[in-house]
């Protein structure tokens, strides 16, 4: 089974499981990680069960954001076929669990195709146990990438209101759209001005994506720009266990409070 071409690696719709969410940007350096961690933690504490796996197979950094030190790795996983389930970190601070990424020599930044079908058995098996699994990809819309979007439930793109942003994320959406029309879209807005802003931003995305690609991104959530997010980053503590009330920390947590209730 292992020997299965790419080809054979299409989903459909129904197999790939709704609460493995991918998230994405397209540009770089826009916040995919920092909300990952953020909205993994918000979920935590709605009692849901979270697992937050780095899926930027060139440079990971979920365990720096967080300051853990990973003996055993995503990269570890794929490269040994260890079961995914081998390679979780408990991040109980936070209240979910972590899979690391692993930056530099030895990484995976090309996925070999049994390597993505091991995953992707790895992450159907897993996503019985947890409420939601989050991925955290790199920035692109490269082979990689592409071929890591195919194990998607649901995609979550990450945005700001950089015209580069905007650009880049429209051009995700519009390859992986190509690729599987049926695959939902979520926007977030981060790095918003105020939440006005955000939503202005927004309607950009919306509205290319309605005239060209006839389909509406769904709107996840906006959240303002914030030096607490730097602070937190820089000491390596999320934002929700150093400034639980910093405005880009409430943001996150409203997003979470709408969806859960
Ligand atoms: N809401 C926010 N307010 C202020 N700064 C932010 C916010 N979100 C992210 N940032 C800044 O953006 C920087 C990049 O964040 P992060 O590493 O999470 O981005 P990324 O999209 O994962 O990057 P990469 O594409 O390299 O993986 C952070 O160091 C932080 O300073
Ligand atoms: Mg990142």
């Amino acid at each position: 089974m292992l020997k299965m071409g790419l080809k054979n690696l299409r989903l459909d719709q129904q197999e790939a499981p709704e609460n493995i969410y991918f998230i994405a940007s397209g540009k770089g350096g826009v916040g995919k990680t920092w909300f990952s961690i953020t909205f993994s933690q918000a979920l935590g504490q709605q009692d849901k069960k979270i697992l937050l796996c780095d899926g930027d197979l060139g440079l990971a950094n979920i365990d720096i954001q967080l300051g853990l030190t990973a003996e055993k790795d995503l990269t570890s996983s794929l490269m040994n076929y260890i079961e995914l389930k081998d390679v979780i970190i408990p991040y109980p601070q936070g209240g979910f669990d972590v899979i690391a990424g692993r930056s530099g020599s030895g990484t995976l930044a090309t996925l070999p195709p049994q390597s993505l079908i091991y995953l992707r058995e790895q992450l159907k098996k897993l996503s019985s146990v947890y409420d939601i699994i989050l991925v955290d990809l790199g920035a692109g819309v490269g082979t990689t990438i592409q071929n890591l979007m195919q194990i998607a439930g649901q995609c979550i793109v990450v945005i700001t209101d950089e015209p580069t942003s905007l650009m880049d994320a429209y051009a995700f959406i519009k390859v992986m759209h190509g690729r599987r029309q049926v695959l939902p879209m979520n926007i977030i807005i981060n790095q918003a001005e105020t939440l006005e802003a955000g939503k202005r931003t927004y309607e950009i995305i919306q509205q290319v994506c309605e005239k060209f690609l006839n389909m509406t991104p769904h709107l996840l959530g906006i959240i303002r720009r914030d030096p607490y997010v730097r602070d937190t980053i820089c000491a390596q503590t999320p934002i929700l266990t150093r400034y639980p009330t910093a405005p880009a920390a409430e943001d996150v947590k409203g997003i979470v409070q709408m969806i859960t209730s």
